[in-house]
C-alpha cells in the first residue's frame, strides 16, 4: 500500500478510530487534514464542526487552496448516545442527525466535486454493526448508521463512473474515548455494574474481547488504498464476529 504524496482528509480525526488512520496515513508518507472539534497534533488541524456546512465548505476551500486536490476521504466524526425514543429529546435526536448524517452528507457534498475534477478518489464511511443489527437504547444512533450504510451504496453506484470508490467500515465494539462514557451512562441508567457491562460487551462478540482502534485502522488503510480497485459499495464488517451471529 503506498500514501506517499496523497492528500487526505479525515473528518473526527483528532480521536479513537480517525486518530488511528490519521497516524498510520501520516506514517506512510500522506498529508492528512484532520477535521475536528478536538484539536490533534497528529495531522493539520482544521477546527470545523462537522453539523455546520459553512465550516465543511471552508475547511475543504482550506484544503484545496494548500493542495489543489483531495484523494482520501474518511468521515468517521461523530458520537453514540444510548437511549430509547422515550428517553431521547427532540433536542438529542436533531444534534444526533446533525453530526453522524448530516455531517457525512456534508462533507461528501463538498469532497466529491473535488475529486470528481481529479478523476480520483477512496472515501470511507463510517458505519458501525448497527449498520446490520438492532441493538437496545440506540433507536437515534443506530439509524443513523443504518443510513451510512445506504449513502454508501448510491454514493459508490454515483462516482463508479468517476473513479471514485465508496466503501463503509462498520466495526463492531471497539474500545475508545467514545466508548467509556457511553457505558456509564448505560451503568447509571440501569443499575447494572460497570465491569458486568464490560464483559457483557467482550463476550457479545465471538472474539471474546473488545476491538482496537489500530485494528479498524488497518482494514480502512486497505479500503482507502489502490490495492482493492473492485471494491466499492462495500459494507465491511470488522466486528470480532458479531454481525454473523
Ligand atoms: N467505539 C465504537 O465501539 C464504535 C463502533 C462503531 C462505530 N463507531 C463510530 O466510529 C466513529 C468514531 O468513534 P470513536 O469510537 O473513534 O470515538 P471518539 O470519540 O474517540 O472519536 C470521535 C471523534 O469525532 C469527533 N467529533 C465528534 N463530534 C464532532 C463534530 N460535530 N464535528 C467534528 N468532529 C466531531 C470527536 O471530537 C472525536 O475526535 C463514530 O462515528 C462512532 O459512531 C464507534
Amino acid at each position: 500500500m503506498s500514501f506517499n504524496g496523497k492528500i487526505a482528509v479525515v473528518t473526527g480525526g483528532a480521536s479513537g478510530m480517525g486518530n488511528a488512520v490519521v497516524r498510520l496515513l501520516a506514517q506512510e508518507g500522506c498529508a492528512v487534514y484532520a477535521l475536528d472539534i478536538q484539536e490533534t497534533k497528529d495531522a493539520q488541524h482544521i477546527p470545523c464542526d462537522v453539523s455546520d456546512h459553512r465550516q465543511i465548505q471552508k475547511a475543504i476551500a482550506q484544503v484545496v487552496a494548500r493542495e489543489k486536490r483531495i484523494d482520501l476521504l474518511f468521515a468517521a466524526a461523530g458520537y453514540h448516545l444510548f437511549a430509547n425514543i422515550e428517553q431521547t429529546s427532540v433536542e438529542d435526536f436533531e444534534r444526533i442527525l446533525a453530526v453522524n448524517l448530516k455531517g457525512v452528507f456534508f462533507v461528501l457534498k463538498e469532497v466529491l466535486p473535488v475529486m470528481r475534477a481529479g478523476k480520483y478518489g477512496n472515501i470511507v464511511l463510517m458505519g458501525s454493526d448497527q449498520v446490520f443489527v438492532g441493538k437496545g437504547g440506540s433507536s437515534a444512533y443506530g439509524l443513523t448508521k443504518a443510513a451510512i450504510g445506504q449513502l454508501t451504496k448510491s454514493t459508490a453506484i454515483d462516482y463508479a463512473p468517476h473513479n471514485i470508490r465508496v466503501n463503509c467500515i462498520c466495526p463492531g465494539t471497539i474500545d475508545t474515548p467514545m466508548l467509556q462514557p457511553t457505558v456509564e451512562r448505560y451503568h447509571r441508567a440501569s443499575g447494572i455494574p460497570l465491569e458486568d457491562i464490560y464483559e457483557t460487551l467482550r463476550k457479545a462478540q465471538p472474539i471474546q474481547r473488545l476491538g482496537k482502534a489500530e485494528e479498524i485502522a488497518r482494514a480502512v488503510l486497505f479500503m482507502l488504498s489502490d490495492d482493492c480497485p473492485f471494491m466499492t459499495g462495500a459494507l465491511v464488517c470488522v466486528d470480532g464476529g458479531f454481525t454473523c451471529q
